[in-house]
């Protein structure tokens, strides 16, 4: 799970968009739950996160924490409790070093469980190398009743790998070759009866979510900081075979950060 680091005094969250008459001061727990998240049917609403510098950093020295703040890594846990699975590149994982996704906040786990979800969301991982450590901390159950972390893979993956990750997680074929075809990503997550997932990068994997027309929303950070350096934008890859146009649907702010919320038209 990204370490957003540090922690400062959170003042209260206000939302600046939209509002009839200036700033007010919102609860992000009732935002977020009440959102509409309804996909097609025929698959599952996803929703991306990421955090940026004003510059469109999206990592300080190879890792997103020294973007974040506490008002942000708060709102990335309430994203996380109204999501089912949250889905990650395999990049991310090991730069980031995920855990198991953890119990929400007390709030946000009481209307998860009003809402008939489990009291955690599963974690998927995307790797076509399944070079993951297996003692890494990903691997370390919150609840032994938690089911395995999925890890979406392709048919030519090595053996050993996926000899290796089998005890300890669901390994799916989602391609031939090397290459996780994203699109079945999504269909396997469709017939598990999967509502929402929360697509929480990196920039590599984003790219082909969104080239791909699977992505509903985009929940976007803006971090009071310029990074520079080489790090990627929140997409990472070609120019889009269609720019993906986005409806301005909320602004809050805390701390400096702005917090929008987009959806794809
Ligand atoms: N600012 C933020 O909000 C934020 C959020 C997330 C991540 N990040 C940062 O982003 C960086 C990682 O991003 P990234 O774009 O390099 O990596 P990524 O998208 O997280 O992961 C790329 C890896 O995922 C697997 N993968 C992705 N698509 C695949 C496909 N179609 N077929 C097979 N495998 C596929 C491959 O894993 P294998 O190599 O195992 O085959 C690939 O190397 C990290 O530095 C992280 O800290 C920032």
């Amino acid at each position: 799970m990204p370490q957003r680091r540090h922690a400062v005094t959170v003042r209260a969250v206000q939302q600046v968009f939209p509002t009839n008459s200036g700033a007010v001061v919102v609860d992000p727990v009732d935002l977020v739950h009440d959102d509409l998240r309804r996909s097609d049917g025929t698959r599952p609403w996803v929703l991306m996160n990421m955090i940026s510098s004003a510059d469109g950093a999206t990592v300080v020295d190879g890792v997103s924490g020294g973007l974040g703040g506490d008002a942000d890594r708060r709102l990335l846990g309430t994203l996380r409790g109204a999501a089912d699975v949250i889905l990650v590149g395999a990049g991310t994982v090991r730069a980031e070093n995920y855990r198991s996704p953890r119990t929400p906040e007390d709030r946000v786990a009481v209307l998860r469980a009003t809402s008939g979800r489990p009291p955690r969301p599963r974690l998927a991982v995307v790797s076509a190398s399944l070079s993951l450590d297996p003692t890494a901390m990903m691997f370390s159950p919150v609840d032994p009743s938690d089911p395995p972390p999925l890890i979406y893979t392709a048919t030519g993956a090595p053996v050993e790998g996926r000899h290796a990750l089998t005890r300890m997680a669901e390994v799916v074929d989602a391609g031939t070759g090397n290459r996780v075809d994203v699109n079945l990503v999504v269909a396997d997550l469709a017939k598990r009866g999967v509502g929402v997932v929360l697509a929480e990068g990196g920039p590599s994997l984003n790219h082909q979510l969104v080239d791909a027309g699977l992505v509903d929303e985009l929940n976007l950070t803006i971090s009071p900081l310029l990074a520079a350096g080489t790090a990627r934008r929140i997409l990472a890859g070609p120019v889009l075979r269609t720019p993906a146009g986005l409806k301005l649907d909320r602004v809050l702010t805390a701390d400096g950060f702005l917090f929008c919320r987009y959806l794809l038209a």
